[in-house]
């Protein structure tokens, strides 16, 4: 594999190359954990050249079958995977659930587990359904299949405990019951032993938002492309924490600026990542070693936690809430308001400061109405 290698680090490779070519030279059963964000079904194409929805499966099998083949027999592959819209259209393609459908089905993985990556940063997109027309809502989860060879991948959710809410802790001080819910279940007196940390959801919050991090200074210092599809670092540290130990080795094989990379030597594991592109791969160089005065950061424990807030909370808010009887096929022109991080905003106003007076005055009074 040394002509397409790139770099070397201490318990790393990079290689710069097509990775349905350089898994021809990855043994059978050698792998531990494959994880990796492949190029998505994009509608709008990116810069580094998504396949179209309809031709993604057929693009994505022979990666598929290489997968298979190069993973241990209680190894994982996860694959972190975005959504896409048909084009022109306020509707969903399905293109994830049919590659979870074929790659379980003609190629013989196991689903261990869906998992659904919650981006609370994510921009109100697309904004013509979301914005503009308001018949959609925000798109913020990517969907991360957790695919194995058996059912029975080594994993362990005691790698990846979360700290106790505040309603478990005010149950564990005050006590708890033990009785039969009406669900059926049986809650006994285990329910109320501390543990010290709960077992986390498979909805996992992370926000996508590096700006100002060791890479990009990187990148910036060597006037480089900041590659545009990044992940962030915590998405793979969950899965190389729970599903291998010290030692094993983590392949990506869509790496882009090798985030795996960067979490799998910090976490002692041994990896491979490639990518197609050189120009990310020498950005991503920045991830390894320190330049001049500046250094890869380190990762710290972050106890940050995310506010859901109860569905539609804020239903009262108009008064006039009447739906679009063509379902928004027809676009509206009108002083459509908008409310987003406290602050209101109306569109279709000559000026920013004359459409901000006449919303904020329109909210005042709406709001008034439907208190009333
Ligand atoms: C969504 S990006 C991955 C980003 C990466 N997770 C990160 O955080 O930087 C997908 C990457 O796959 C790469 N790619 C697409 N087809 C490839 C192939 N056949 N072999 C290797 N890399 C490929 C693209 O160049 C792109 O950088």
């Amino acid at each position: 594999m040394s002509s397409r290698e790139f770099h070397i680090t201490k318990l790393g490779k990079i290689y710069c190359a097509d990775s349905l070519d350089l898994m021809k030279e990855i043994k059978t059963s050698s792998v531990d954990l494959i994880i990796t964000s492949p190029p998505f079904g994009l509608v709008r194409k990116k810069s580094y050249g998504n396949v179209n929805a309809d031709k993604y499966i057929e693009w994505f099998k022979p990666f598929g079958f290489e997968f298979k083949r190069i993973l241990k027999e209680n190894g994982s592959f996860v694959i972190d995977i975005g959504g896409s819209w048909t084009p022109g259209l306020p509707t969903k393609s399905l293109y994830q659930y049919e590659l979870l459908i074929m790659l379980c089905k003609e190629i013989g993985f196991h689903l261990a587990q869906e998992f659904f990556w919650w981006n609370p940063s994510k921009l109100p997109t697309p904004a013509e359904w979301v914005n503009i027309r308001r018949i959609r809502v925000k798109d913020a989860i990517d969907c991360v299949w957790w695919l194995s060879r058996s059912p029975w991948p080594k994993a362990s959710n005691r790698r990846v405990l979360l700290p106790y809410s505040e309603s478990m802790k005010a149950l564990l001080k005050n006590g708890y019951k033990p009785k039969l819910r009406p669900s059926g279940h049986d809650i006994s007196s285990k329910f109320s032993i501390d543990n010290k940390a709960s077992i986390p959801p498979n909805l996992l919050a992370i926000p996508n938002t590096e700006s100002n991090s060791y890479y990009i200074r990187y990148c910036k210092e060597k006037k480089l492309p900041q590659h545009p599809a990044r992940f962030p670092s915590d998405l793979p540290e969950f899965f190389i924490r729970m599903l291998t130990d010290e030692g094993d080795l983590v392949f990506d094989p869509f790496a882009g600026s090798c985030v795996t990379g960067e979490v799998a030597e910090r976490m002692k594991r041994k990896w491979i990542c490639c990518d197609m592109v050189l120009d990310y791969l020498k950005g991503a160089l920045g991830r390894f070693y320190q330049v001049g005065s500046l250094f890869p950061r380190s990762r710290h424990t972050k106890e940050i936690f995310y506010k859901l807030y109860n569905p539609s909370a804020r239903w009262d808010i108009l008064s006039d809430d009447s739906l679009l009887i063509d379902g928004g096929k027809k676009r509206q022109i009108n002083n459509e308001i908008t409310i987003a991080d406290n602050r209101v905003t109306m569109k279709n106003a000559a000026t920013k400061e004359k459409a901000t007076k006449i919303a904020e005055k329109s909210f005042r009074y709406r709001n008034k109405k439907a208190f009333k």
